[in-house]
């Protein structure tokens, strides 16, 4: 029997992303990439995944086997409670685009994103993979919250009418080099270290929005870039899976910028902003199924990912995204 061995084309949405950019540094970088394996990685300017024909076309041209697709409208509390309409019919079209166009050219795997943002608010603790239905999500970001279940709809639709092994992952908040560190539209911790940085340049105290009393779980971009790796080569299940830190490593906001006061040396005075809105008071994901294939995957030290990132915002201010 001769064995022929296909090449691996893996295509990378959202491969400009927070997200995106983490995989091509372990890809290219770190030497994640194996012989065999041809990776491309898209942003918006190669194809606009909200127009069908942009997303067919720029998949036949790449011809992907295996796709690991991050692109989304994505954003923080403030965006999202902002217009949830367009992250509803934004993440709708690009989802729907991406898996359908996917299917036509053959693709074998897709693993998309999901995120633990998406939960029903009211839930018992922690929250596991099989909970994502259960309820209404935080009435803060419905619109993205529902459109990103839907992903697990298709997911099973298409492994029941099609028999594709299309998945998806679920990250908690990620931070890391290449995030989007603006302040009325990013993520917490983003968002503080640039108000911590400009606030240390002008001698002003720095205001964290809310009570920093709710409590989160951050996954460091690189950790989550070689989570993603291995559920792309190995992780067989249409089911999804959660990747993030165990419940012991969740942080309050309050110690979230207490570490990022540290990580950039900052002196000034810290204020908590108590007219601003909280969100979901806690999100705590459990990680026992990550834990059950990977009993020994070893996640970078919080603070340690952080000074990195804060270095990394430091040392590209000028052309960090903001
Ligand atoms: N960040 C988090 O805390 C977090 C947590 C859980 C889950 N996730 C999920 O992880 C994935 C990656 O997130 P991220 O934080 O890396 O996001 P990001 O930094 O904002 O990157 C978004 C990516 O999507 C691309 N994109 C957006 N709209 C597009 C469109 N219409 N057509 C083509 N490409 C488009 C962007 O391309 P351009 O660079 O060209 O704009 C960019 O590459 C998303 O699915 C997100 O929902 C993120």
């Amino acid at each position: 029997m001769i064995l022929i061995l296909c090449p691996m084309r893996v295509l990378v949405t959202g491969g400009s992303g927070l997200v995106g950019r983490a995989i091509q540094h372990i890809v290219k970088e770190e030497g994640g990439g194996k012989e065999g394996e041809e990776w491309t990685f898209l942003s918006s300017k190669d194809a606009n995944l909200m127009n069908m024909e942009e997303t067919r076309a720029v998949f036949q041209k790449h011809r992907p086997t295996h796709i690991i697709h991050l692109a989304a409208m994505v954003g923080g509390l403030f965006k999202n409670m902002r217009v949830n309409l367009d992250f509803w019919r934004n993440n709708i079209y690009i989802n729907d685009n991406v898996l359908q166009a996917a299917h036509e050219v053959g693709v074998v795997k897709v693993v998309s994103c999901l995120s633990t943002c998406i939960f029903p608010d009211k839930t018992t603790y922690p929250i596991d993979e099989t909970m994502i239905h259960n309820g209404p999500p935080h009435e803060s970001n419905f619109g993205y919250a529902y459109a990103k279940r839907m992903i697990d709809v298709h997911n099973r639709a298409y492994f029941q009418q099609h028999g594709r092994y299309y998945t998806a992952v679920i990250p908690t908040n990620v931070f890391g080099p290449h995030d989007n560190f603006s302040i009325e539209d990013g993520h917490v911790l983003p968002g503080l270290i640039h108000k911590a940085y400009i606030a240390q340049k002008e001698g002003k105290p720095l205001v964290v929005w809310g009570s920093g009393t709710p409590r989160r779980q951050f996954i460091y971009s690189l950790d989550l870039a070689r989570l993603f790796l291995w559920v792309l080569r190995e992780y067989n299940e249409v089911e999804p899976i959660i990747l993030s830190v165990g419940e012991e490593d969740e942080v309050s906001i309050k110690e979230a910028a207490d570490a990022v006061v540290a990580a950039l040396g900052f002196k000034g005075e810290v204020v908590y902003d108590t007219s601003k809105a909280d969100g979901q008071f806690k999100k705590t994901a459990s990680n026992a199924k990550l834990l059950r294939y990977l009993p020994n995957f070893s996640f970078t030290p919080f603070n340690k990912a952080l000074k990195d990132t804060c270095d990394w915002f430091v040392a590209n201010y000028d052309t960090a995204r903001k």
